[in-house]
C-alpha cells in the first residue's frame, strides 16, 4: 500500500461525531494528498459546528500514519445559518431548532411533565423531529417519565448529547446531576442554566422541541423567551375554578412575552374507571373552553385521570407509546394534530412579531433596559407593555 492509501485506510476509522459512521462512509473524504513530509486532506463537512471540526482535527492529527508530518486540514463546511431571532439582543442560541413551545401552568403538579411528554411522542409518532428540554431544574421528572433514570450522557468535544427515547431527543437537569441532588437556584443561575441547556447540548436539527417549565411564571420563563424566540405555549391546567385563575396568570405571561398560545390542555378533567370504563367528573370537566375563548384559543385536549398515565409517567412507559389504543393516547394524538396545525399557521407568522424581549440579564425597567426598549420600539413601533413580563404594567 502507498502511504496515502494508508492514510485512507486510518481514515476510516474516524467516526463523525454524534454518528455511528465514519467520515469515509460518510463520503466526507474528498482528497488526501502526500508530498515528501506535507500531507494536505480536504473533507466536506455538514456542520457549521466549530466543535465538530475541532474533534476531527484533533483525531487526525493523532493518526499513526500522520505522525512527524506537516499536516494541512481544510474543512469546507455549510454556510453559517442566519440567526431568525426576534429578541432585541438579535440573539437566537439554538438556531437549528424550527420551533420552540413552552408548556407551563399557574402552579404545580397539573400534569405539565405528563403532557410534555406524551405530546412529544405523539408529535414525533407523526413524523416529526422533536425534542424536550425539560427547563423545571428545581424538579427535572422528564428523564424519569421518558424511562432514561440513570442514563449516562455521551460528550462531544465540550457539549453533550440528548438522551433519545421513543423517537424523541431528550435532556434535563436531571441527566446532568446526580440523582437525589438538590440544587438552589437563584435568579442569574437559573438564567445560566436555562441557556446551556439550549447552548452547550448537541440539539439535533429540530422540528420542535419541546419545554417542560417549572411550574409558574418566573424567571425561567423569562430567561427562555429572551434567549430563543418561542413559536408557541401551551398552558395545562385542571378544570377546578381555583386551578382556572392560576391559569390565567400563566396565560397573561404568555401575552406579556408576545408568545402565541397553541392551546389549553384540561388535564385531570373526569376519571375513566379502569374496572368499567365508565367516565365521571371529579375535579370539573370542560371548564376550559370558556377560558379558551376569553383568550382567543383553543382546548387542545381534555385528558381524564387514568391511572394508566399515573403509571406510564412513573414506570418510564408512556401511555401514548405503550397503550395507543387508550383514550387518553388517541386525546394526546389529536392534540399533537392540533398543535402541528397551529405550529403551521404561524409559518406566515413573521418571527419579528413574537416577542420583543431585553437580553438575558437586563430588566426592562433599568436604565439599559429602558434604552433598549425605546431603540426597539422606535423600529417596531409597538405599544403597551414593555413585552418583557416584568412586571412594570
Ligand atoms: N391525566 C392524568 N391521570 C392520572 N395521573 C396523572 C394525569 N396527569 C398527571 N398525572 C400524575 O400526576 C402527577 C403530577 O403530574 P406531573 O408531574 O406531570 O405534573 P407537573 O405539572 O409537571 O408537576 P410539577 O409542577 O411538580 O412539575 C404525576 O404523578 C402524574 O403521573
Ligand atoms: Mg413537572
Amino acid at each position: 500500500m502507498t502511504n496515502v492509501e494508508i492514510i485512507k485506510k486510518e481514515l476510516e476509522n474516524i467516526k463523525y461525531p454524534g454518528f455511528a459512521k465514519s467520515i469515509v462512509e460518510f463520503g466526507f473524504v474528498k482528497e488526501v494528498q502526500l508530498d515528501g513530509n506535507n500531507c494536505f486532506i480536504n473533507l466536506d463537512i455538514t456542520s457549521t459546528a466549530p466543535e465538530v471540526e475541532a474533534q476531527l482535527r484533533k483525531e487526525i492529527t493523532a493518526l499513526k500514519s500522520l505522525s512527524g508530518i506537516n499536516v494541512t486540514l481544510n474543512f469546507n463546511k455549510p454556510k453559517e445559518q442566519v440567526q431568525q431571532s426576534n429578541s432585541v439582543s438579535g440573539k437566537n442560541i439554538a438556531p437549528q431548532i424550527k420551533k420552540v413551545v413552552m408548556v407551563s401552568s399557574g402552579k404545580g403538579g397539573v400534569g405539565k411533565s405528563t403532557t410534555t411528554v406524551n405530546l412529544a411522542i405523539a408529535t414525533a409518532m407523526q413524523g416529526k423531529r422533536v425534542g424536550i428540554l425539560d427547563a423545571d431544574i428545581y424538579g427535572p421528572n422528564i428523564p424519569r417519565m421518558m424511562g432514561l433514570n440513570g442514563k449516562e450522557v455521551e460528550i462531544v468535544g465540550d457539549k453533550a448529547k440528548p438522551l433519545n427515547a421513543y423517537g424523541v431527543d431528550v435532556m434535563s437537569m436531571g441527566i446532568l446531576m446526580e440523582e437525589g441532588q438538590a440544587l438552589i437556584w437563584r435568579g442569574a443561575m437559573i438564567m445560566k442554566a436555562i441557556q446551556q441547556l439550549l447552548r452547550d447540548i448537541l440539539w439535533e436539527e429540530l422540528d420542535i422541541l419541546f419545554i417542560d417549565m417549572p411550574p409558574g411564571t418566573g424567571d425561567a420563563q423569562l430567561t427562555l423567551a429572551q434567549s430563543v424566540p418561542v413559536s408557541a405555549g401551551i398552558n395545562v391546567t385542571t378544570p377546578q375554578h381555583v386551578a382556572l385563575d392560576d391559569s390565567r396568570r400563566s396565560l397573561d405571561m404568555f401575552k406579556k412575552l408576545h408568545i402565541p398560545v397553541a392551546g389549553i390542555v384540561e388535564n385531570m378533567s373526569g376519571f375513566i374507571c379502569p374496572s368499567c370504563k365508565t367516565e365521571s367528573d371529579i375535579f370539573g370537566m370542560g371548564t376550559c373552553e370558556e377560558l379558551a375563548k376569553q383568550y382567543n384559543t383553543q382546548v387542545l385536549g381534555n385528558l381524564p385521570i387514568e391511572p394508566a398515565i399515573r403509571e406510564g409517567g412513573d414506570s418510564g412507559k408512556p401511555i401514548v407509546y405503550f397503550n395507543p389504543e387508550s383514550i387518553s393516547a388517541k386525546r394526546y394524538m389529536i392534540a399533537a394534530d392540533k398543535l402541528i396545525s397551529f405550529l403551521n399557521s404561524q409559518d406566515e407568522v413573521s418571527n419579528a412579531a413574537i416577542q420583543p424581549i431585553m437580553p438575558a440579564g437586563v430588566s426592562a425597567c433599568s436604565p439599559e433596559g429602558q434604552k433598549i426598549k425605546e431603540e426597539h420600539e422606535k423600529a417596531q413601533k409597538s405599544s403597551g407593555s414593555c413585552g418583557t413580563g416584568c412586571g412594570c404594567h
